[in-house]
């Protein structure tokens, strides 16, 4: 038996971050935590279970699906987490004789090494460990931050080595191919922040490309609310903050914010007076919004 079918040794391998079985409790709540449009989240599920589906039973040749699910969007909206909660929650969907695996890819590990190495690197996570997984069991992976992996050719040849670049990222798309070709119970979720700087090969290769926007004005709210929810657990006297006009202000300033800056403002205005900082129940709608404004700020 190889180290890839032990566990223990699957984070080991180089550009590994994560190994697990799915479903994951905390990947679900990822998932969960994550307050987007319905619909999207619906499409991002179906599109998954599709793979599991329907993949391996239709000719790729007429109905060409690669196994391929691209999250894009600003940064601190929220797409690494739903890759990972979308691989758990399409675990839960699916039935399986066999659990679903999961595993993580960091593709700074692969690409930042002289990519001469990194070439081989790639070929043998893609080529021996994920293809190992894949011939097992389910396999959902993660390739977070892909435009490092798949990096765009043309934009990246006026680096010093442009020959190592586009071998590796031909190792990249050419393994991709070949692993989806060959095992239809794979599926890759990758995410970019600047999916302009990823490869249009790998771009076609994608089965859906779904945009993550920074939250309209009922997610500010949402999310914001979903904070001073927790707070409340320890604190119940802070749920009177939701029915405050402040708060209403605080939520219209986040507009242009991200997932991410938002859930910040709670422990912000925590330590915008120290005795809120010692007794948290103190907290106001003003806090709030005195949080939201330097956050804003310093955002420039
Ligand atoms: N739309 C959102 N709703 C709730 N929380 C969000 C949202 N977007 C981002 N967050 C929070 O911001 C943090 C970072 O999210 P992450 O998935 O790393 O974003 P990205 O990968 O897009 O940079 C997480 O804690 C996440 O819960
Ligand atoms: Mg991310």
């Amino acid at each position: 038996m190889t180290s890839a079918n032990q566990p223990g040794t699957l984070t080991d391998a180089q550009g590994v971050l994560d190994a697990r079985e799915l479903p994951s409790p905390e990947f679900s709540a990822l998932w969960e935590a994550v307050l987007v449009p319905r619909d999207l989240k619906d499409r991002l599920i179906s599109q998954a279970i599709l793979n599991f589906t329907l993949r391996g039973r239709l000719d790729r040749a007429t109905v060409p699906l690669h196994g391929v699910i691209l999250l894009v969007g600003p940064p601190g909206t929220g797409k690494t987490s739903l890759a990972r909660g979308l691989a758990s929650r399409t675990a839960e969907s699916v039935e399986s004789e066999r659990p679903f695996r999961y595993i993580e890819v960091e593709p700074h590990a692969l690409a930042s090494a002289a990519l001469g190495r990194s070439q081989q690197a790639v070929r043998q996570l893609l080529g021996s460990v994920i293809a190992e997984q894949a011939a097992a069991a389910p396999l959902i992976v993660v390739l977070d931050e892909v435009e490092t992996l798949a990096a765009d050719r043309t934009k990246l040849s006026m680096e010093t080595n442009p020959i190592d670049v586009h071998r590796a990222t031909d190792a990249v798309l050419a393994q991709l191919d070949h692993l989806a070709a060959r095992y239809p119970n794979l599926l890759f979720i990758a995410t970019s922040n600047f999916p302009d700087a990823i490869d249009e090969a790998f771009l076609s290769r994608a089965d859906s490309i779904e945009v993550v926007p920074l939250p309209d004005d009922d997610g500010c709210r949402r999310i914001l609310a979903d904070t001073v929810l927790a707070l409340a657990a320890l604190y119940p006297e802070v749920a009177g903050i939701l029915d405050d006009p402040v708060f209403d202000e605080a939520c219209r300033q986040c507009r242009g914010m991200d997932g991410r800056r938002i859930r910040k403002v709670l422990v912000s205005a925590c330590t915008q007076d120290k005795h809120v900082a010692i007794a948290p129940g103190k907290l106001t709608a003003a806090h709030l919004l005195a949080a939201v404004r330097a956050l804003r700020h310093s955002a420039g």
